[in-house]
């Protein structure tokens, strides 16, 4: 896609990549866009660049513009390879002694990416840079989501370059908010559910101290998916409702099954809690991808956990999703235990640790059923399900 100008003399220079499916272990079902920005002031400068195997096509949109050998200045919000792996062969095309701006983080993780001794120049948080009639400010915004991330405040336009934070995987010939409409929000949802939910303490504070800085903002421009133009201040607001993490009267059930026992309890315990006024699903580990419920577990009260024991174990998909969520760091949550057994049963203790140090509020000590569940296995089931809508609430 050819370049954007976004506003006076900057232009979206990024691309978009179709087909991603598989965004390192995060489901990309629509593809994403790695996001970089030209500035055409007196100096010129590139604001970060793109994955690797898509240099070639960042240095063609580029020279859209201008003969990327003009380029002046070459800034880095955030090393993660999505962004920076298209820098070696930027900076070989751009001059290799050009100078490179980045967090002093960027600076030594940059180095261990790359062996090239570039002419590094790393930045203090709220140093700023003339490039002639336009200023930029570096916020660093250390583990949002790497110790290397900051932002890019341009601020005459008031445009903040947010790196990864504010994004989403999504690809499409869009490029602003106004063009897709309330349609991009849970993909943003998603983004901060897998990539951001676990610095939700430091996205309030930096959202507070971008409030007390009195930051004019008129567009965010991140590095994956749309730019907010619109209404920045919506996607902020969504930031801090996530950050929240305010719990819904919603509950998941979330399981995996060998023969359909602890199939069919997380279906009982689903319509039970549906029962009780409960928005409740049961998802199986199989059929929904741990990204996709991730981002439902954002805003669910109730997590309810279900494997039958294998191996005097858990299953494994329980075991990789219970890991990746314990990662995340949710908060706020009600929890519960269930599965199916033959004859050791050890899954329901052992989810019920996971869910302990998660600090889930654990309501029930957990139900196990002996291979099938019958009349009473049923009812139990129902039962487990009534206390967890009580333990919820009821918003
Ligand atoms: Fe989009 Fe942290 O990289």
């Amino acid at each position: 896609m050819k370049p954007v100008e976004i506003a006076e003399d900057i232009f979206w220079v990024g691309v978009i990549d179709w087909n991603i499916r598989d965004f390192h272990g995060y489901s990309t079902y629509e593809g994403t866009t790695y996001n970089a920005y030209l500035i055409m002031d007196e100096k010129i400068t590139l604001i970060d660049t793109v994955k690797k195997e898509f240099a070639d096509v960042l240095m063609q949109n580029i020279r859209h513009i201008v003969d990327p050998k003009k380029i002046d200045y070459v800034i880095s919000n955030h090393t993660e390879m999505d962004h920076s792996g298209g820098l070696a062969s930027v900076m070989h095309r751009v001059g290799e002694d050009k100078p490179l701006y980045c967090s002093k983080m960027g600076h030594k993780n940059l180095s261990k990416h790359f062996p090239q001794k570039w002419n590094y120049q790393p930045v203090e948080n709220g140093g700023e840079l003339s490039t002639g009639k336009k200023t930029l400010t570096f916020m660093e915004t250390r583990m949002l989501h790497w110790p290397d991330s900051m932002f890019t405040y341009a601020k005459e336009d008031k445009i903040l370059f947010s790196s990864d934070a504010f994004g989403q995987h999504y690809a499409g010939l869009e490029r602003f908010d106004d063009e897709v409409g309330e349609a991009i929000m849970p993909h943003a949802k998603k983004y901060f559910a897998n990539i951001l939910l676990l610095y939700s303490p430091l996205i309030l504070k930096l959202v507070d101290k971008v409030k007390d800085m009195g930051l004019a903002l008129d567009m965010i421009c991140p590095d994956h998916g749309i730019m907010w133009r619109r209404d920045p201040m919506k996607i902020i607001s969504a930031y801090v409702a996530w950050s929240e993490q305010k719990p819904k009267r919603k509950a998941l059930v979330i399981y995996d099954t060998m023969w359909h026992s602890t199939e069919k309890m997380a279906e009982e315990i689903a319509e039970a809690l549906g029962r009780e006024g409960v928005d409740a699903r049961p998802m199986h580990l199989r059929s929904c991808h741990r990204s996709d419920i991730m981002t439902e577990v954002l805003d669910a009260g109730a997590v309810i956990v279900g494997s039958p024991t294998l191996n005097n174990g858990l299953f494994p998909t329980v075991s990789d999703f219970l890991t990746y969520m314990k990662g995340l760091k949710p908060i706020n949550k009600v929890g519960a235990a269930f599965g199916s057994y033959g004859w050791s049963g050890e899954a329901v203790k052992l989810i019920n640790k996971e869910l302990e140090e998660m600090k889930f509020n654990i309501v029930d000590p957990g139900l196990r059923i002996h291979y099938v569940p019958d009349e009473k296995g049923v009812e139990a089931c129902q039962e487990l399900g009534k206390t967890i809508a009580q333990a919820l609430p009821n918003n």
